[in-house]
């Protein structure tokens, strides 16, 4: 994983088809995915629940990018090996997920996997300070997580901070919720470089008529990159 801020689209699989997974993963890669965003839910830390480690190791055969997993999910610490073993590339977890966050980041990165920190909406820049050192990545949330589907929230001003406090560390901004190629130039132009996208990418697209995602992602992709 060669570190450059390049844009990278993320599609989430949780808005793929659940019973066709590995299909799904092998299509949108095919279609110009850069990374493969898969949606950890407890149904606790967020009203919805998803995939545990023992599907998150059935989708890695399938993918040949990066398998970027998203953990909202509290407690989180217990779970970060089974993920680690489940093949995951890269880990994020929830800055509210816990009160003990260095120990959170310094579990994933032991594993040796790569660590993300994830800030909900209303949570500030200020919280990821103290954190830069120890992430590869920072996760500004869009939306509140939880659902597919919801409308984007105007974050740019805290990715602006955010990217100012990077500096010339190698940690990506991703995004996520609500990205489309409408609000992509936005949050583009105010530093994140990795874009999660699930309905945007996936409508009006299927395995077997998977066209529609390369279409998609390249839509996405144009937008933010001409911002
Ligand atoms: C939100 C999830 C997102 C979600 C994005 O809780 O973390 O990854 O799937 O979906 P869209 O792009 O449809 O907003
Ligand atoms: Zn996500």
């Amino acid at each position: 994983m060669p570190f450059d801020r390049t844009i990278k689209i993320a599609p989430s699989i949780l808005s793929a088809d659940f019973a066709d997974f590995g299909r799904e993963i092998r299509a949108i890669e095919a279609q110009g995915a850069d990374w493969v965003h898969v949606d950890v839910m407890d149904g606790h830390f967020v009203p919805n629940l998803t995939f545990g480690p023992p599907a998150v190791k059935a989708f890695r055969p399938h993918v040949k990018t990066v398998m970027d997993v998203h953990l909202m999910i509290a407690p989180v610490d217990p779970y970060i090996e089974a993920f680690a073993d489940a093949g995951s590339d890269l880990i994020t977890a929830h800055v509210e997920a816990g009160p003990h966050i260095h120990r959170t980041l310094q579990a994933i990165r032991a594993t040796g996997v790569k660590a993300g920190i994830a800030l909900n909406p209303g949570t500030p820049a200020e919280a990821v300070e103290p954190l830069l050192d120890l992430v590869d990545m920072v996760l500004v949330m869009t939306v509140n997580p939880g659902f597919g589907g919801q409308s984007f929230l105007d974050m740019t001003a805290k990715i602006a901070r955010i990217r100012a406090m990077i500096g010339d560390r190698p940690v990506h901004i991703q995004v996520d919720g609500g990205i489309t190629p409408q609000t992509a130039p936005l949050v583009a132009a105010a530093g994140a470089d990795v874009l999660v996208a699930g309905s945007a990418v996936f409508k009006g697209g299927s395995v077997a008529t998977p066209e529609p995602y390369g279409a998609n992602i390249a839509a996405i992709r144009d937008a933010a990159t001409r911002a």
